[in-house]
């Protein structure tokens, strides 16, 4: 377990899964009833912008630095808007302090009825999570692996809610165990919105994530996908997808407004794309 999200976070990758995630939260609170939230891989919570390791790489000023303050058509604002107040507070150069993880905009998005179950496995990782995230008593932090916790916690008691799993893709069998494991949680709990998010760097690998989940029986499920250029041969990342299974039905059409400009802020090159397919094959 080499993988710091510390280094990447708040990098194109990020905005782009972290603002759909804020998109299908909020749908999901459209309705009283309580929810459940469970990040698989869950990261630290909050990411100190002004660190050593954002510094050392830089990525986020790529990311959320193009898009914080970035004039946007009122419609993109409108729907960035909630992702943006997570952000939280600027600097004087109008630069973002801090960018937080899917766990902090959960528990910024999510009510007093609903709930949040959190894994994470590097030790000082789920210590950092359980820190930066405080005193809530709707909250679980857990320290173990994420797809022993999907099998353990779906169903949840509130039967509605969303998992996340955003494994650091270390793994040469990520993706097949990525696969399988949500293919069991969804047989146990085909009413669940799961979105897992993949890097895009064998187009294969992802065509055949989306064939194994039609082939299981998955009917509802959206491929959504922003490239800044194509797969580099140094396997550097560039491009990143969410598979959502059981999306809302407004999703995709937020998507199709979103990802286009999201990709031009942040530096879309020669070979970049936008995807967003209800009917993946
Ligand atoms: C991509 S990061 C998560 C980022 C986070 N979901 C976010 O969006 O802010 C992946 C995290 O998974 C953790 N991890 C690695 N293997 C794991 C496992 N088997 N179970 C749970 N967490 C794991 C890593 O330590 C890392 O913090």
């Amino acid at each position: 377990m080499n993988y710091r999200h510390a280094f990447h976070a708040g990098n194109f990758a990020d905005v782009f899964k972290h603002v759909l995630l804020t998109r299908i939260l909020l749908y999901l609170l459209r309705k009283d009833g309580a929810l459940r939230y469970l990040d698989t891989h869950a990261g630290v919570g909050r990411y100190d912008l002004a660190g050593d390791e954002a510094g050392r790489t830089g990525e986020w000023r790529e990311g959320v630095g193009r898009i914080v303050g970035a004039p946007a058509p009122a419609e993109i604002a409108g729907l960035l808007a909630p992702w943006l107040a997570a952000v939280g507070p600027v600097n004087p150069e109008g630069m973002p302090m801090s960018y937080p993880g899917s766990p902090a905009i959960a528990q910024t998005l999510l009510r007093s009825q609903d709930r949040l179950t959190l894994c994470e496995l590097h030790a000082d990782d789920a210590q950092a999570l359980a820190a930066n995230m405080g005193r809530d008593r709707r909250l679980k932090v857990l320290r173990m692996d994420g797809y022993t916790a999907l099998r353990a916690y779906v169903p949840p008691v509130e039967r509605r809610g969303l998992v996340l799993v955003d494994p650091p893709f270390e793994a040469f069998d990520e993706f097949d165990r990525m696969t399988k494991s949500c293919l069991e949680a969804w047989r146990k709990w085909p009413t669940g919105v799961y979105a897992l998010w993949h890097p895009i760097k064998d187009e294969a690998a992802v065509d055949l994530l989306h064939e194994r989940l039609r082939a299981a029986g998955v009917s509802r499920l959206l491929r959504l996908e922003l490239s800044l250029a194509r797969p580099q041969r140094d396997g550097r990342l560039v491009g990143s997808g969410l598979a959502v299974i059981n999306p809302p039905h407004v999703l995709a059409d937020e998507a199709r407004l979103l990802l286009p400009w999201l990709a031009e802020r942040m530096g879309a090159a020669p070979g970049s794309r936008v995807r967003v397919d209800e009917n993946p094959v």
